[in-house]
């Protein structure tokens, strides 16, 4: 990783140049990194309901998680409002410029205090109108001598663990959760990305007959592309990707139409925007595009039963937006990227659900698929081991 790491203090390209290299080479070899051997999971792991349990619990409520960009909170005074499999999550940049999270839940009674995102000086909960500074100390109260037996300084919001993972926001859903720790394996390689620039275009939001595994496993290999995608992705995306493994996250890529012209040019004469896409994998269940031009930020949360799931999409520029066509060009692409996995990849998920829940005794992930063959050994062992 020394010339990675390398390659990116010597440049200002989009994507570091050994990824590049890497892809560049599949493509002339006409191959792809493969896994040593093929994979047999028995398709239970999609309908067990004991197990999902295990799941909420051990890899969800326990976990840390990444929900966002840094550079959603770009001044002091502004928050922003996440769902985590779930669970209401608040995050501030108060007066004095320090990311803190939040459980968006009002100490009165639990209602949430607040909603999207944007700028404010105090957050009031709509139910009695307790109001809380984004440091989440409780500056106002109706009525307030009615609760004089409590002393206010523990009425402010409950905090959450928070860290800045090289530009992205990951919150401990849990007083014990360690959400630097979590993510301390893949961090070094995140930091090309320039996370903390970002700057949300736009959201979508899909509700899945599926369980959230296979919803997210459609997020892992070009193997389908020509096929799932013959009409929409498959001029476009090269089945000639790369894997790599970083604790319990992943990262894979894939090159597209364009590196035919440049695989066999000397390096020196490469664009410094190079026609490949980086993908970042992140523990339990994010999945984060680079492309040339923007990241697509895919999180995947389990749904109310075994057979749902909830996949939020969060597109990004790569930097702040600058004018009306440029926001519009973002948008486009968030809206086709939408519109590919949500009339392409969802439904083929739902398909498989319906496979595994009529009893289809296994699934299989080939050698050609080394990506879902980390994340199912790592969910599995992740559950032992609790
Ligand atoms: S629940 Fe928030 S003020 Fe009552
Ligand atoms: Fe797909």
């Amino acid at each position: 990783m020394t010339a990675l790491n390398d390659d990116i203090r010597s440049t200002t390209e989009r994507f570091p140049r050994e990824l590049v290299r890497r892809l560049a080479r599949n493509y002339r070899d006409k191959t792809l990194e493969h896994a040593e051997h093929t994979m047999t999971e028995p398709a239970t792991v999609f309908t067990d309901p004991t197990r999902f349990e295990k799941e909420l619990e051990v890899l969800f409520r326990r976990g840390s998680h990444v929900v966002g960009w840094t550079g959603e909170l770009p001044r002091p005074g502004t928050f922003v409002t996440k769902s985590v499999a779930g669970h209401p999550v608040l995050v501030t940049r108060a007066d004095d410029g320090v990311l803190r999270a939040f459980k968006n839940a009002c100490t009165h009674r639990g209602a949430q205090v607040a909603d999207g995102c944007g700028e404010a000086r105090r957050l009031t909960c709509p139910y009695h109108a307790w109001s809380f500074a984004l440091d989440g100390s409780l500056a106002g109260q109706p009525d307030s001598y009615a609760f004089d037996e409590i002393d206010r300084m523990t009425l402010g919001l409950e905090p959450l663990p928070i860290a800045d993972v090289a530009g992205l926001i990951a919150v401990g859903l849990n007083d014990s959760a360690d959400p630097a720790a979590a993510f301390a394996d893949i961090e070094p390689e995140l930091r090309w990305c320039g996370y903390e620039n970002h700057e949300v275009v736009c959201h979508h939001t899909w509700n899945l007959r599926a369980n959230w595994k296979i919803a997210f496993d459609v997020n892992l290999e070009t193997y389908h592309v020509d096929y799932l995608h013959r009409e929409t992705l498959s001029d476009l995306v090269l089945h000639h990707p790369i894997f790599d493994s970083f604790g319990r996250h992943g990262r894979w890529g894939f090159p597209t139409t364009g590196i035919e012209k440049i695989a066999d040019v000397p390096e020196d004469q490469w664009p410094g925007v190079a026609p490949v896409s980086i993908v970042h994998t992140l523990f339990p269940s994010v999945v984060i595009l680079e492309t040339p031009v923007s990241s697509q930020m895919f999180r995947i949360y389990p749904g109310r039963t075994v057979g749902e799931c909830t996949v939020e999409l969060t597109e990004a520029s790569l930097k702040p937006t600058e004018s009306d066509e440029e926001r519009a060009a973002r948008k486009a692409g968030a809206d086709f990227a939408a519109l590919v996995v949500g009339k392409e990849d969802f439904p083929a998920a739902e398909q498989c659900q319906r496979g595994a829940e009529m009893g289809v005794k296994s699934f299989r992930f080939g050698t050609n698929e080394p990506m879902l063959q980390h994340w199912h050994r790592t969910w599995q062992s992740v559950l032992d081991a609790a």
